[in-house]
């Protein structure tokens, strides 16, 4: 029999994080492009914009800035909004992007002063690119290494005063030489549904969506924390109301397009519920080894920790401890499983149930 986790498409998951070609269809564009506009991420954006309003007052450029957290919580968004702000060119590319030495050079000498230059990814960055990176972001000179061997010298070029805007998922795995050469630092939280809901509400005005506050909270609550997750989720919604109502998007409309996507009350879908379901019923709830989980489920470790984990920990649903990932009491009764009573045994992997058809 055919294993259904390896006939479902976890890269085009509906509730996925990361941005799938599907999210720049054509129409017009939902990005904001003020601090003004952009709702949520309150920290971040009061610090920004003093330091904007600072560089900007003293006529030089911002400092270079990190942005992380998980995908889809807009730090592609936000560098444009520091761009647009502080009234200079964005430059964009991406850590693999980069392959060689020679690929940046070209990218730092084509910058005009002040620019900002955004690599997404950096954590990805390889890392003798890494190292032409530190002089151009401490000193703005691109060291260049000519001839080999004992005739080799290296000459330095001046480069444009500019500001680096780094985004990673993974500030963990950036270097430290990297880490330290970012005077700026902003972590970027999952949202909370009234964020959301501003934002949905916010993104039907854009496409002219009739939409109700409660239709709006609805597709909030279910989006996982991530503004992408619910702009997506509004415009499949937007499908179904014109489709099996009359085009108004009230809280009944949006539930019952949720229920036919396979969305659970807090946002839930299969791979989530598979994935939890897999620590409950094969390693008695917890704790499993995150590889070993990733095997479990066919996913990448990597996967399930930029992906899936943020907001299954964020609703209390995950914990981590030291030997791994433990499945809690919360996520028992969100599927309507009997929580076992302290010491009772495990018992877990013997149970029959999702994954029989992977047993011998
Ligand atoms: N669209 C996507 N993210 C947004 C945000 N943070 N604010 C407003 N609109 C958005």
């Amino acid at each position: 029999m055919p294993n259904e986790l390896e006939e479902f498409d976890f890269e085009n998951r509906i509730v996925s994080s990361e941005e799938l070609p599907t999210d720049t269809e054509t129409g017009p564009s939902l990005r904001p492009h003020t601090l003004k506009e952009y709702i949520g991420q309150e920290k971040a954006k009061s610090n920004l914009r003093v330091y904007i309003e600072s560089a900007k007052m003293r006529g030089d450029s911002l400092d270079h800035v990190l942005l992380y957290g998980p995908p889809g919580l807009g730090k592609t968004t936000l560098s444009a909004i520091i761009a647009n702000e502080m009234g200079v060119n964005i430059r964009t590319t991406s850590g693999p992007a980069i392959e060689k030495q020679g690929d940046l050079a070209a990218i730092l000498t084509n910058l005009s002063p002040g620019d900002v230059l955004f690599i997404d990814e950096i954590h990805r960055l390889p890392r003798q690119v890494e190292e032409i990176l530190y002089p151009a972001m401490e000193d703005y000179a691109l060291d260049i290494i000519i001839g080999k061997g004992p005739s080799a010298r290296s000459i330095r070029l001046p480069l444009p005063k500019f500001t680096l805007i780094g985004a990673t998922t993974r500030a963990g795995q950036l270097s430290t030489p990297l880490r330290d050469r970012f005077g700026v630092m902003l972590k970027l939280e999952l949202y909370t549904p009234r964020e959301l809901s501003d934002i949905v509400m916010r993104s039907a005005s854009i496409l002219a969506l009739p939409i109700t506050e409660a239709g709006a909270l609805e597709i909030a609550s279910r989006a996982r924390g991530t503004p992408r997750v619910a702009n997506r989720l509004l415009k499949r919604i937007r499908d179904f109301a014109l489709i099996q109502g009359d085009g108004r998007i009230d809280a009944d409309i949006a539930a019952d397009a949720l229920r036919q996507l396979e969305i659970d009350a807090l946002g839930l879908d299969n791979t989530d519920r598979r994935m939890l379901e897999a620590i409950i019923r094969y390693y008695g709830g917890g704790p499993v080894g995150l590889e070993t989980l990733a095997a479990t489920i066919g996913e990448e470790a990597v996967t399930i920790e930029d992906v899936y984990e943020p907001y299954l920990l964020q609703i209390g649903f995950l914990s981590r401890t030291p030997r791994g990932r433990c499945a809690t009491a919360q996520a028992y009764h969100h599927l309507g499983l009997p929580y076992p009573a302290p010491g009772t045994p495990m018992t877990g992997a013997h149970q029959p149930g999702l994954f029989d058809t992977n047993e011998p």
